[in-house]
């Protein structure tokens, strides 16, 4: 099984639910290689609506945005990944600088969130990435490689497979300043070693390895074309129907 290309779009806070169907609906009308796996990650509020307007043949899958850690019980405002798994939403993303900057998410609390989302049956896109100081001082892999130890190496090789790895270099997101090609390759490269080190050949040559942080439609092709970057997580381009069918086109 070789791994996938994917193209994963993450809404964040924005569009509302008739802005995303007719976003969703330029995806799906769209001519594309049906080898690459697009992913939508929408608010809460749209993935109900979204499931209904998406047809199965698209091949568009869905990712909620966040999840709880606990399965159910006294957390006003949390969504919990039994109720995600219950909609059938198949995906949920992890981890985002966002939500580790915003909501003080540490390594040891999405390790809890991992658990209790592959327990639910959901698969994972689990971000990792450095800010612009750890880089200027040439620690970057060293910290993504910390972030991966602490939360994403308590799986089995087995629970890899429910995994999409994103690195998303934090200066390099919503700034339109995109790592280079060389310098996405070389992190993607080291991500692709630590999990052979950890899980052998198998899981490292089959864990895509997705690229975040301002790819656009001019970019994309690029930086897809880099040996172990196997796609994009693509905020702000997602947001637009056309430059993002031109990303999943890209590969
Ligand atoms: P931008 O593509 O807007 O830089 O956002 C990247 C991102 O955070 C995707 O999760």
């Amino acid at each position: 099984m070789a791994r996938k290309n994917v193209a994963a779009g993450n809404w964040k806070m924005n569009t509302t639910i008739s802005q995303g169907i007719e976003l969703a609906q330029t995806l799906t009308s769209a001519e594309r290689d049906k080898n690459t796996l697009v992913i939508l990650a929408v608010p809460f509020t749209h993935i109900f609506p979204l499931q209904k307007k998406i047809k199965a043949s698209s091949k568009i899958q869905l990712a909620a945005q966040n999840c709880h850690h606990k399965t159910s019980g006294a957390y006003t405002g949390e969504i919990s990944p039994a109720m995600l798994a219950d909609m059938k939403v198949p995906y949920v993303v992890l981890g985002h600088s966002e939500r580790r900057e915003y909501n003080h998410e540490d390594n040891a609390l999405l390790a809890a969130k991992l658990r209790a989302a592959l327990d639910a049956g959901l698969k994972v896109i689990f971000c990792c990435g450095e800010a612009l100081e750890i880089r200027k001082a040439g620690k970057h892999v060293g910290h993504v490689k910390t972030q991966l130890i602490e939360s994403l190496f308590q799986l089995d090789a087995q629970e890899m497979k429910s995994i999409i790895i994103a690195y998303e270099p934090i200066w390099a997101i919503g700034t339109g300043e995109t790592a280079s090609p060389a310098q996405a390759q070389e992190m993607h490269a080291a991500i692709r070693n630590m999990l052979q080190k950890k899980y052998g050949k198998r899981v490292a040559d089959n864990t895509s390895i997705l690229y975040g942080g301002s790819v656009n439609g001019g970019n994309a092709k690029e930086l897809f074309s880099q040996a172990d970057v196997d796609g994009g997580l693509v905020g702000g381009a997602s947001l637009k129907g056309q430059e993002f069918v031109q990303i999943i086109n890209a590969f």
